[in-house]
Parts: structure tokens; C-alpha cells; sequence
């Protein structure tokens, strides 16, 4: 049958096409901005006629209507990882968080560990060879969308066709749905003097032509600002947002000395502005994988002089790393954090940068410890660790021994927590 035909006669209303979900089916929903919010709210809608739906997402950029109070024994949402939406849930125990590094979700679905019943997802409208693209996630919303047993899907306009390897075809889709939502943005943060002092000394582990990936917040925004006196620099980055876009415009972000992909931005997803959105679209610089491939570590490492930028919550003496966690509440999760600190090491002249303030809460609490918190969860561990960066400086770990590794990390934290470190150092047992 002509592709025409076929999507023509599966176009429905959100409501009609969410008749395919039925009780304790799992749906995969379409990752942060890429999310299909009729298709997701039209699932919330059915609540009362749904049991034991269990809702996968991963940073949930909309309302996460299917984990509020009174959705339990309907929904239970699964979430890959925690964001302000969905963390109150988790923390209340209405739902649950998995532990899994963003490079192997893909796989948790094409090797059944999850099966896929239903995948929600939103794509642009058809090319005219029966393409649509997955525009701003293609992430593991292609896998699960490759995987589904029925795979519902919102045709938006608005959706950039971004290119790459990041197409499925009409007749990959059982239902589709028409919207005109704009894209969900997300808006720019505020820069402050301490992410400007983090900035300026990261800026000086980074030499022209390296390749990097920042992930998104004020830290990678004040990062980029410090960047734009370097020359041909490189992205392969999980995710970019509208810093560097800035960057690309200024000239400053060129790809021309990658060793892989050269000229090409790879990422996998990407949140920002109605801005960014309109940059990427046929944009052929802009080149976008499936993230099994991206946040690979063997892939990464084949980037020369690969700078990856992370943050965390706190670092310990030794240089563990707990980025996903506050004690033992999950605060978000790993991510592809130890993907890219990994693929980093790989690179020939790589390095990777654990960048934090050096307190939280207004000053009152140090994030260089001496013991991280009880309960909390090592997300990058101290074998991986190369630098960490502070507003008060950086530490190069990597070859250091334990003590010297204190030392270097007491250095760069907050002077009015420095004399409770030093005494908790001499008292441990390195
Ligand atoms: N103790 C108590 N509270 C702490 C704390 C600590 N050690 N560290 C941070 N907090 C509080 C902060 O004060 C802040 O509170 P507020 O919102 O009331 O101001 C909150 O926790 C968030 O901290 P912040 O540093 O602003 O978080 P962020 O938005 O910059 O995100 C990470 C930092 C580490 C949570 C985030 O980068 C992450 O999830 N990383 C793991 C995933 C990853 O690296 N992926 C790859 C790149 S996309």
C-alpha cells in the first residue's frame, strides 16, 4: 500500500488512539522535549478505566500528570531518571527510579529486559518519502519506538526535521495523531559569579580544537560564555542546548579538527529555546543519533582531545563522585555522565571535568566531603575521576595517590570548610 494512503487512514484524536493502551501494559513515553503531551494526557485522562499502567520516561519535561496523588493503582511511573516533576513521587514512594546508564536504555528494550507494549511518541510531519523525524529526542525514543507492539505517535509541525540517524517511517507507526503544541523550551539559566569563577577555570583545561559535551545548567552556560575566545572547537555531547548554538553562530564551533564525525555536531537530544528549535531544523550540521551510539564510550573515545563537562552533588577525599543522589533521596540520576567521563579517558589527549560550587544551601553546606553522605549513591567512582573543578580551583586527580588526592580536592573547597576537612583527613584511615 502507498505510504500515503496508510497514514492517511490511521490519522486520529489523542483520545482514539490511546484506546490501544489496556491494563498493565508498559508505555514508553518520548524523552524531555520530545514528549507528545495529547498522547500522554490522553492516557492520564483513561486513568479511571486503567490498572497497573507502568508509564518509562526519562527526564520528564511536561506535567508527569501519571505520577500525581490519586494516579496509584492506575499508573506507576518508572522514571530513568528523577527531575523536578516527577521527584516528589519518587520521594513519597508513588513512583520508582532504575539505575542504568543512559547508553544502555536502548537495549532494556530491543533485548526484552523491559518489553515495550505501547510507545507514545512525537515526531514532524512526513518527508516526501514517508520520513518523519524524531526532531529534538531521538535518544531511546527510537529503540522503544523500533521495539513497541503498537507505537502511537503526535505529527507536529513544529517538531524540527533534524537529520541524521533519526528518521522512522509512517508505516513503523500504527496511529497518528495531529497537534500544533509548540515544542516544550526549556528557558536559559541564570549565570552567577560563582558558575562564572567554575567557567573561567574549566576554559583553561580546554585547548582549541577539543571536542566537547556539556550537559545542560548554568554550569555549561557559563562554561560556553568562556569559550568564545577558543578556536574550532567540536561537540559530541548526549545533549546541547541554546549555548551552543551561540557558539556555532560565532564561529567558534566549527567541528573542523573532530577526528570523528568531522563538521558534525553529534548529539542525541537537545532542550532549549523556540530558538534552537528553528536552528536545528535541516540544519546539516546538526547530526543526530540514537544514544546507544553517541554515549558509547568506544565511540566517544575515537574524538581526540574529548573534554567532558559534568556536575555533581557532592565529591568526596577520595574523589568518589555522587551526582544522582541527597543522602538517600534520589535527586535525578546517572544519566550519561560515567558514559562520557569513560569515553573521555579513552580519548588521546582527553580529559574529564567533574565541575560543582563548593557549597549548596546558601553556604551552609560544603559538597567536598569527607565521607559522602550515609546512603548516598557513587555515580562516577574514583578510578574514573580526572579533574574536579570548583569555584576555588582544580584538582587534577588522575595518578595521585589517596593523600594526595585529599589534599588537591580540600584545595579547592570552600576556605570556611577547609580546617574541618583537613581534621577529618588526618583522623581517616589513608
Ligand atoms: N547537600 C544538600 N543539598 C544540595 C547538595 C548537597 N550536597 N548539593 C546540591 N544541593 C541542592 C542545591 O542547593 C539545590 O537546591 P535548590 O534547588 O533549593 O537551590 C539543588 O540541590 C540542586 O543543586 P544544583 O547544583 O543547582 O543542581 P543542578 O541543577 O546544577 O544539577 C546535578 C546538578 C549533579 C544534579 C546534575 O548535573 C545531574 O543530575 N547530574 C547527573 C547526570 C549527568 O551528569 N548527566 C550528563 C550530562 S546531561
Amino acid at each position: 500500500m502507498d505510504w500515503r494512503r496508510y497514514y492517511q487512514d490511521r490519522i486520529v484524536s489523542a483520545e482514539e488512539a490511546v484506546k490501544v493502551i489496556r491494563s498493565g501494559d508498559r508505555v514508553v513515553v518520548g524523552h524531555a522535549c520530545g514528549e507528545p503531551q495529547l498522547l500522554t494526557e490522553a492516557m492520564v485522562n483513561r486513568a479511571k478505566e486503567l490498572e497497573n499502567v507502568e508509564v518509562v520516561h526519562m527526564v520528564a519535561m511536561g506535567k508527569a500528570l501519571y505520577c500525581m496523588p490519586g494516579m496509584e493503582g492506575h499508573f506507576r511511573h518508572n522514571a530513568l531518571f528523577v527531575g523536578s516533576s516527577t521527584r516528589e513521587a519518587v520521594r513519597e514512594g508513588r513512583a520508582d527510579y532504575t539505575p542504568c546508564f543512559f547508553s544502555e536504555i536502548p537495549r532494556l528494550f530491543t533485548e526484552h529486559i523491559l518489553p515495550v507494549d505501547v510507545a507514545l511518541i512525537q515526531v514532524s510531519p512526513p518527508d516526501k518519502f514517508g520520513f518523519c523525524s524524531l526532531g529534538v529526542s531521538v535518544d531511546y525514543t527510537k529503540a522503544a519506538a523500533s521495539c513497541a507492539k503498537k507505537v502511537l505517535a503526535e505529527v507536529n509541525p513544529h517538531m524540527p526535521f533534524t537529520l541524521g540517524d533519526s528518521f522512522i517511517h509512517v508505516t513503523e507507526i500504527d496511529y497518528f495523531t495531529p497537534s500544533n503544541e509548540p515544542i516544550i523550551e526549556l528557558p536559559r539559566p541564570e549565570v552567577g559569579e560563582v558558575e562564572e569563577a567554575i567557567g573561567q577555570h574549566i576554559s583553561k583545561l580546554v585547548e582549541d580544537g577539543a571536542t566537547l559535551q556539556l550537559g545542560i545548567g548554568a554550569i555549561p552556560d557559563a562554561v560556553l560564555i568562556c569559550l568564545r575566545d577558543k578556536v574550532n572547537l567540536g561537540i559530541h555531547s548526549e545533549m546541547i542546548s541554546d549555548g551552543v548554538m551561540e557558539l556555532i553562530e560565532a564561529g567558534v564551533v566549527n567541528g573542523k579538527k573532530k577526528t570523528l564525525h568531522p563538521g558534525k555536531v553529534v548529539i542525541t537530544f537537545l532542550m532549549g529555546t523556540k530558538k534552537l528549535y528553528e536552528f536545528v531544523d535541516r540544519n546539516p550540521m546538526i547530526e543526530m543519533h540514537p544514544v546507544d551510539y553517541t554515549n558509547d564510550p568506544f565511540v566517544i573515545g575515537q574524538n581526540e582531545k574529548m573534554v567532558a563537562i559534568n556536575s555533581a552533588l557532592q565529591v568526596d577525599l577520595m574523589g568518589q563522585v555522587c551526582a544522582d543522589t541527597i543522602g538517600t533521596q534520589q535527586f535525578s540520576g546517572v544519566g550519561g555522565q560515567v558514559d562520557f567521563v569513560r569515553g573521555a579517558s579513552r580519548s588521546r589527549g582527553g580529559k574529564s571535568i567533574i565541575a560543582l560550587p563548593s557549597t549548596a544551601a546558601g553556604g551552609t553546606v560544603s559538597r567536598i566531603v569527607a565521607k559522602l553522605s550515609t546512603g548516598a549513591a557513587v555515580t562516577t567512582s574514583r578510578n574514573d575521576v580526572h579533574f574536579v573543578v570548583t569555584e576555588y580551583g582544580i584538582a587534577d586527580l588522575r595518578g595521585k595517590t589517596l593523600r594526595q588526592r585529599a589534599e588537591a580536592i580540600i584545595s579547592i573547597a570552600h576556605p570556611d570548610f577547609r580546617v574541618d576537612l583537613w581534621k577529618s583527613f588526618r583522623r581517616s584511615v589513608f
